[in-house]
This record gives C-alpha cells, sequence and structure tokens, in this order.
C-alpha cells in the first residue's frame, strides 16, 4: 500500500499549490477590479531604435514605412532624422537612373546584370502607354482576362484569341481580354516588331502596350502599371484573371466557379496555385535567383504567376496599396507581398496546375473539364484542348 499512500500524498500538496495560486491570482484580480493597483510609468524608451536592414529592398521598405506611419506624421517636434531615413527621393516616382544603389548594395559591382538594371529602375513606376484601348471595358465586363505577353509571341495571342481568351459573352458573361506588353528594344537586339504590331492592335483591338524594356526583372513594373490600368480603363470589371502566353484557361470552369461565389468571398477573392513557406533562392543558377544583399526574409504567400484569379475590389485595393510596397524583381512575390500589407491571404485552388497534371492524362479531354488553368500549353495545344472542351458530346464521369 506504499505507492498508493504516496501517491495520494503528491495530489495532496499538488492540490495545496493549486488553491494557493488561485488566492493568489482572485487576490490581485480583486486589486485590479478596485483600481488600486500601481500604474507603472516606463521612465526609459520601451520601444527598439529603428536600425538599418542590411539588405536593400528590405531598407527600402523601412524608410516607405517610416514615412507613411501616421504617428510619425505629426510634425509637432521636427527631429534630426539619421541619413539612412532622411532621403525622400527613395520614395518618390523618379525614373532617373539611381547611382546611390552602386554604393548602398555592397556586391553592387559583381551582380549580374539583370539586378543592376533593376536596382538603377527601382523607383520608376510610371513609363508612357504607347498602345492602348480606352474602350475595351466600355461595358464593364464579368470578367477581364489579362495576358502577360511579349512583342514577338504573335502565335500565342492568336491561339488564345481563337480558344480560352475567347472575347464576348461565354455562358452569359461578358469576358473581355486584354494582353499586357512591355517594349523590345533596339538596344537588346530585338527587330522591330512595331509596324507589325500596330497592325494586330488595329485588328484586334487587345492589345496594351508601355514603354519600358519588357524583361523578367520588369514584369513587376508591369504588374504596377496593370493595376493602374485597371482603375482608368477597366474598374467596373467583377473580376480579373491575369496570367501567362503559355497556359490553358478553362474559361467556362472559371465563370462557373465564380458565379457560385458568395458575395462577401467574391469580394474578398483571391485564388490560385498558392506557395506557401518559401524564400528566396540563393543559388545562383536558378532564374529566382535573390542575392542576399537584396532581400533577407522568407516570401509570404503568394500565387504561382501562371495565372491567379481576384476580384475587382481586390484590384482597387492593390493598386492603392502597391504605392507602399517597394518593387521586388519577381512580379508573383511582389503581389504576395501587396496582399500581406492588406491583410488578405491568397487562396489556394486545386483547380490551378501550374506545374502541370500528370503526363499520362495529358491527352485527356476529361482531365481538363474540371481544371481552371494548366501551364505549360503551346499555341497548338490550347485549341486542341479548347475544341475538346467545346464539343458538346463529350462526356465526363
Ligand atoms: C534631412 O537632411 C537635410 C540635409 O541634408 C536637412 O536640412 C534636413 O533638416 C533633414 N531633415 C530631417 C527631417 O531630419
Ligand atoms: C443563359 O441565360 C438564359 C436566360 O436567362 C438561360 O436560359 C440559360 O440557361 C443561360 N445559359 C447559361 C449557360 O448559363
Ligand atoms: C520601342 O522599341 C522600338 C524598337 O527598338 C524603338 O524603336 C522604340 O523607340 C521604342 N519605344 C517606343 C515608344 O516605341
Ligand atoms: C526596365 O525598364 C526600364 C525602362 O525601359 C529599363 O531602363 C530597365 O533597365 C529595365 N529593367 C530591367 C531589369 O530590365
Ligand atoms: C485608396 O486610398 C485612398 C486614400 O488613402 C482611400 O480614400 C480609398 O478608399 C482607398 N481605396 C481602396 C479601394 O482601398
Amino acid at each position: 500500500m506504499a505507492p498508493l499512500r504516496k501517491k495520494l500524498k503528491i495530489l495532496v500538496t499538488v492540490m495545496m499549490v493549486n488553491l494557493f495560486i488561485f488566492i493568489l491570482i482572485t487576490r490581485n484580480s480583486g486589486q485590479d477590479k478596485n483600481g488600486r493597483h500601481k500604474v507603472v510609468i516606463p521612465s526609459k524608451p520601451f520601444w527598439t531604435k529603428l536600425l538599418p536592414q542590411a539588405a536593400y529592398w528590405n531598407r527600402q521598405q523601412q524608410v516607405i514605412n517610416f514615412h507613411n506611419n501616421p504617428i510619425l506624421q505629426v510634425n509637432a517636434t521636427p527631429v534630426e532624422l539619421p541619413g539612412w531615413l532622411n532621403d525622400s527621393s527613395l520614395t518618390s516616382d523618379s525614373c532617373q537612373p539611381n547611382y546611390q544603389v552602386t554604393t548602398q548594395v555592397k556586391d553592387y559591382n559583381s551582380l549580374p546584370d539583370r539586378f543592376k538594371d533593376f536596382l538603377l529602375y527601382m523607383r520608376c513606376r510610371s513609363y508612357p502607354i504607347i498602345v492602348d484601348q480606352p474602350d475595351v471595358c466600355k461595358e464593364p465586363p464579368f470578367l477581364l482576362l489579362a495576358v502577360k505577353s511579349l512583342a514577338p509571341h504573335f502565335d500565342r495571342r492568336q491561339a488564345i484569341r481563337q480558344s480560352w481568351g475567347r472575347a464576348g459573352v461565354t455562358a452569359n458573361q461578358t469576358v473581355v481580354t486584354v494582353f499586357l506588353l512591355g517594349n523590345t528594344t533596339a538596344g537588346d537586339h530585338h527587330p522591330d516588331l512595331s509596324g507589325m504590331l500596330r497592325y494586330e492592335s488595329a485588328r484586334h483591338r487587345d492589345i496594351v502596350q508601355w514603354d519600358f524594356r519588357d524583361s523578367f526583372f520588369n514584369l513587376t513594373v508591369k504588374e504596377v502599371l496593370f493595376l493602374e490600368w485597371i482603375q482608368t480603363r477597366c474598374a467596373g470589371a467583377r473580376f480579373i484573371f491575369k496570367g501567362d502566353d503559355d497556359v490553358f484557361v478553362n474559361t467556362r470552369r472559371i465563370l462557373d466557379f465564380l458565379k457560385g461565389l458568395s458575395e462577401p468571398k467574391a469580394k474578398d477573392l483571391f485564388v490560385g496555385d498558392v506557395i506557401t513557406n518559401a524564400g528566396p533562392h540563393r543559388d545562383k543558377k536558378v532564374k529566382y535567383f535573390i542575392p542576399e544583399s537584396m532581400y533577407v526574409g522568407t516570401y509570404p504567400p503568394y500565387a504561382g504567376g501562371g495565372g491567379y484569379l481576384y476580384s475587382g475590389d481586390v484590384a482597387a485595393r492593390l493598386h492603392n496599396v502597391s504605392q507602399n510596397v517597394a518593387l521586388y524583381p519577381i512580379d508573383d512575390v511582389y503581389t504576395g507581398m501587396c496582399l500581406r500589407k492588406l491583410g488578405l491571404a491568397p487562396e489556394k485552388h486545386k483547380g490551378f496546375r501550374t506545374f502541370n497534371i500528370e503526363e499520362k492524362y495529358r491527352s485527356n479531354p476529361c482531365a481538363y473539364k474540371s481544371l481552371m488553368l494548366v501551364h505549360p500549353r503551346t499555341p497548338q495545344e490550347m485549341i486542341q484542348i479548347w475544341s475538346w472542351l467545346s464539343n458538346p458530346s463529350l462526356t465526363c464521369q
């Protein structure tokens, strides 16, 4: 019986301690209720000093956040700012090359050229529009399809027009398609395609082009210009799909999905192939490589740039908030950064297959029926899949 007695003893002790704690807590909270407890006023600052981060993007964002902090806007007591914060040129939209980066980014000279180009023009967000479609949304569409394309991709654009991007009325809803282009420049040894683009634009009236160099790292510029364009030219669009020109989109499936959304769900909609817990690649050979001198930290959840879907309401909020987020060289991550600042989380939908579907299903028409997006697909494949899905005699279980 000795072990039992021992257990009993422990139990009684534990109960006594609990009772003691209980009495202590009730006595203290009783004091709170009577408001007799002493208010401790800190005699020293209890916040930490704002110190500059070593990585350039992070530091830029600190400066932007500092200048937008409503508490610090009160200029009652002007205080001397440390040099790194007192640089209002950093927060202004300036399209002059910023040569300060050559010393502010510690390994600037050893970075690949695309980083040098990006950093020099990181503050610039306004480029002239060369080709516009001011009336494309005269009748506000239910769905705006915006396709990131490059000037020479004539065949991809044509395949999209003949398949999933067919503008007009689909499943009783108005759909408008536009292609988003930068400029291919002679400096990059591109042939002059401007005459052919003029013809294409006059014929189809779906080209939107700005005069900036259409490079991978400038896709974020394309994103902010597009957000601006939506507000000026297509603010009435209910929903927006933005994606690449090498994807197949099941437009009818997307329309069905959108029509089935509840009002609050529709308002905050942002869905795609969401990537979470990612961070910058530190391997120089990877396309998505980002040096430590540029960015430290993890990435917020973001939808892969192959294609994602969001509401016109979210587009307006993104447009607002993007003005306070420093440009980042990877456009889909940048959009994730803007969403995080808005307090929105992109939602993963398994119908977005930016990493393709299993090989054995790729030539099965029924595999596409319930999907929203598959990447990658050639122009011919887009037309083939669209004709499969448009066939009224297609029956899938
Ligand atoms: C910023 O620096 C300039 C000199 O470069 C100085 O005249 C100005 O007072 C500083 N502003 C603040 C808010 O510290
Ligand atoms: C389109 O609308 C008409 C009339 O409202 C309806 O009869 C038809 O079923 C609708 N079609 C689709 C595909 O929703
Ligand atoms: C775009 O690139 C073409 C080809 O290099 C060049 O001629 C043109 O000046 C650039 N800008 C515009 C606004 O077209
Ligand atoms: C982005 O476009 C601007 C304007 O054409 C150009 O000066 C800059 O070098 C481009 N940046 C990159 C990373 O290509
Ligand atoms: C955008 O910002 C302005 C000014 O801060 C605000 O008045 C407006 O309501 C915002 N619009 C949206 C859609 O958040």
